[in-house]
């Protein structure tokens, strides 16, 4: 028998800042954490901190324009355009709440330079500490907030809905037991995928959830090919990957190969400063050729290394590496998805009472490559407008068609998925290698079905074959020229595998 709670107002799947900034725009939500607060999302990990135009010399206008040239063609102008007006006052709400900004004398922001910004645009924390700061600033609000209830060891196991496709609550486990929850909207804000990958800098329970889920109720899903690798992943054999922060570069710290030669000039003009995929594309190529990578900020940063960049510093020396002196062994790793649940400028997916925020949302300013330091800020500006939003839906729904939870995919299939994902649709893809990865992912179909990390999966292969072009994150050596610039819009129905599942 399982429970049944109607809420009243939006159910929030997943507590980091995109879903807790909803939870505080809608005023009274249910919020379903997988974690407790603070862990497993990706929010609370980001060092580098929050870009916006806040410096005299900046404008919403220019960090519009360098958002569009990183996103390589696919941005929505006007969902840029929304983001980057709102930037700086997101961050003065933000700090308005108690995250501890950096501030020069008088009450000015210390602004962090990040590739491809064209200013130096973002406002950190403690050098490196910008995410678990202002997690918990938010974290606090929310908790005094008594309209909004948490619940933490919860996840969802399905989306509810009702015979005309609206979706009308959720389907959680929470500590263990199932409980069907009805509400008028249900918002995802579960992160991304790099659980998905064996080498990414994201908490490991981030895997694609929102995105199966909301494919397998039929929502529209764009881009999912869209993958960041983060240049400089810390490569210490560590899962997750600890991340040394772009702001190093932003320093003047340098990539360099194990001869010592400084090997950025080879492959773009900005050399460290080139946008994120092509730094990325460059460190694997002398990763693939033998020649390692290491970030060098002996001189840059030196002796400010741990007060400057405390966790990259503690991350170093627990492998025994000291950064002042030595040079940092990197490697690109997974860092972000700009793919999810298509959704307009309010969040609104494509199935009645379905909202999605944040990094498993597509609502197109990341493009084919997000710019460094606009997922927090894009997560603070359209969880508040998607939280708004699903506060006013007033249609209640009807009964939900299934109860049935969907598959869960155990560890040892799911280690063997990541090492394939990170193998044939990591930084350089062709179709020999996603084509294999398609077969691996069809041969777990039988028993795992509809399981949503493998139709996350499945997403991001489906659309990383389908499209013959490298642009941003998506690079084919097969196909290393660029289209013209089309985004990708899928739903399930529309995946060869939807045949599969469709007796159930
Ligand atoms: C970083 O600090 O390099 C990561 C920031 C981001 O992901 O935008």
């Amino acid at each position: 028998m399982i429970e049944r709670v109607t809420f009243d107002g939006p159910v929030i799947l997943g507590a980091g800042l995109a879903g807790l900034s909803a939870a505080l725009a809608a005023k009274t939500a249910l919020v379903l954490s997988p974690t407790p607060l603070a862990t497993g999302c990706s929010s609370a990990w980001a060092q580098g901190g929050m870009a916006a135009a806040l410096a005299g010399d900046d404008s919403p206008a220019l960090h519009a324009a360098d958002t569009i040239a990183a996103g390589a063609g696919l941005c929505d102008p006007e969902a840029v355009e929304l983001l980057t007006e709102q930037g700086p006052q997101a961050v003065r709400d933000l700090a308005a709440q108690g995250a501890p900004f950096d501030r020069k004398s008088g009450d000015d922001f210390v602004l962090s330079l990040e590739a491809a910004h064209s200013r130096a645009r973002v406002a950190r924390v403690g050098g490196d500490g910008a995410g678990a700061a202002i997690m918990a600033a938010v974290i606090a609000t929310v908790r005094a907030t008594p309209a909004i209830e948490i619940r933490e060891n919860a996840r969802a196991r399905r989306l509810l809905q009702d015979v005309t496709g609206r979706v009308v609550g959720v389907l959680a486990e929470i500590d263990g037991a199932l409980v069907e929850i009805r509400a008028k909207a249900v918002i995802l804000a579960t992160g991304g995928v790099g659980g998905l990958y064996a080498v990414t800098t994201t908490p490991a329970e981030v895997r694609g959830e929102g995105l199966g889920l909301a494919a397998l109720a039929g929502a529209t899903i764009a881009d999912p090919e869209f993958v960041q690798f983060h240049p400089t992943a810390i490569d210490i054999g560590r899962d997750p990957a600890p991340l040394a922060t772009e702001a190093l570069r932003g320093e003047g710290s340098i990539l360099r190969n194990r001869d010592r030669r400084a090997f950025m000039a080879d492959y773009h003009p900005a050399k460290e400063l080139a946008p994120r995929d092509v730094v990325a594309r460059a460190i694997h190529a002398e990763r693939a050729a033998g020649r390692g990578a290491f970030l060098d900020a002996t001189e840059a940063v030196g002796a400010h290394f741990p007060h400057e960049f405390p966790a990259v510093f503690e991350a170093c020396q627990s492998a025994g590496i000291d950064p002042r002196r030595e040079m940092i062994p990197v490697t690109p790793a997974v860092h972000y998805h700009m793919g999810g649940v298509a959704t307009d400028l309010d969040g609104r997916a494509s199935l009645p009472g379905l909202y999605a925020a944040g990094e498993c949302a597509s609502t197109g300013v990341q493009g084919a490559n997000r710019l460094a330091s606009n997922s927090l800020l894009e997560a603070a500006v359209f969880g508040t407008r998607a939280g708004r939003a699903a506060a006013a839906e007033g249609v209640e729904g009807g009964q939900p068609l299934s109860l049935e939870p969907l598959p869960d995919l155990p560890d040892a299939a799911l280690q063997i998925l990541r090492k394939a994902m990170s193998r044939d649709a990591g930084v350089v893809r062709d179709a020999a290698g996603l084509a294999r990865l398609l077969g691996q992912i069809e041969a777990l179909e039988p028993a795992y079905g509809p399981c949503p990390t493998v139709v996350a999966a499945r997403l991001i292969v489906e659309a990383a074959l389908a499209r013959r072009e490298s642009r941003g994150g998506h690079f084919r050596a097969d196909f290393p020229a660029t289209a013209e610039p089309a985004r990708t819009f899928v739903t399930w129905e529309s995946a060869d595998a939807a045949v599969r599942y469709a007796a159930e």
